[in-house]
């Protein structure tokens, strides 16, 4: 599904840790409706970009564009405000919280309760409840949407592996955005899971969201992605849809070869 407008742009990046130039002028562009992949071997520099990406971390030089329009990524509550969702390779729920509160806590840029009053919120007055009452509702819908609706009231430390990167999802899902960033989102997954986090992220997609998705899975990563960057120590070697950079000998000997099987 190839669409030219731009939803995200990253231009010249520079992110370097002490004398580790991790990110080293990288370009990159996800378009709306699509879903970019960005692999390479650990240590490439994928998680730093998308930690500069959503405003985790600041660059040392770069310009990143939301919709044609720049923006600073320097604080990620306004990244969120400005619809970029992402999940984490090393998954940051809160863990004595339920699963449904982790959604709900998801909603919180969306949802204006000082808007309601100081005085309604202690004495709980009928908006407030109404709002709480849609709130839930609302989450409960992004729940059945990730499969995750029977364990409403699981803590999210008690679910199984796959089940808690859903349940990231959901909560990124829950800020409604318009870009959706996944850190790996396979990572640790069997063989049925990831075949059902392929069509989540499908479906997820259908319904409008862009989506820029880092993974391993090479498999996984050319049958969902519409253009793919490869990044190696800091830079982007290659770019293109799944069979250009699966035939790139660039890509092939820096990280093909040594995973096409993974
Ligand atoms: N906070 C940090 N401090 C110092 N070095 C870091 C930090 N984060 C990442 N790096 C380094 O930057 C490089 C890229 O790391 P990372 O973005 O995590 O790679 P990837 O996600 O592709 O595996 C690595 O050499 C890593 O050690
Ligand atoms: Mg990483």
């Amino acid at each position: 599904m190839q669409n030219n407008k731009n939803i995200l742009s990253v231009k010249n990046a520079k992110k370097q840790f002490g004398g580790v130039v991790a990110i080293n002028d990288v370009s990159i562009t996800a378009s709306k409706g699509n879903i970019t992949g960005l692999i390479g071997p650990n240590g490439a520099g994928k998680t730093t970009l998308f930690n500069l990406i959503t405003g985790l971390i600041a660059p040392n030089s770069g310009e990143f564009f939301l919709f044609d329009k720049k923006y600073s990524p320097k604080n990620i509550h306004n990244v969120v405000e400005n619809g970029i969702a992402r999940t984490f390779q090393n998954i940051r729920l809160f863990n004595k919280m339920s699963v449904l509160e982790n959604v709900l806590v998801g909603r919180h840029v969306k949802t204006d309760c000082w808007s309601l009053g100081i005085l309604s919120s202690i004495f709980k007055n009928r908006n407030l409840i109404t709002k709480e009452a849609e709130e839930r509702k609302l989450c409960m819908k992004i729940l059945e949407r990730v499969g995750l609706s029977e364990k409403k009231f699981n803590l999210s430390e008690s679910l199984p592996y796959g089940d808690q990167r859903r349940l990231e999802i959901a909560r990124a899902l829950a800020s409604e955005p318009l870009l959706l960033a996944l850190d790996e989102p396979a990572a640790g997954m069997n063989p049925t899971e990831k075949v059902e986090l392929k069509n989540l992220i499908t479906q997820i997609s259908k319904e409008g969201i862009s989506i820029l998705i880092i993974e391993h899975d090479v498999k996984l990563i050319t049958s969902l992605c519409d253009i793919v960057y490869v990044m190696d120590r800091g830079k982007i070697i290659s770019h293109g849809t799944p069979g250009v950079i699966k035939n790139d000998q660039a890509v092939i000997n820096a990280y093909l070869g040594k995973n096409a099987n993974d």
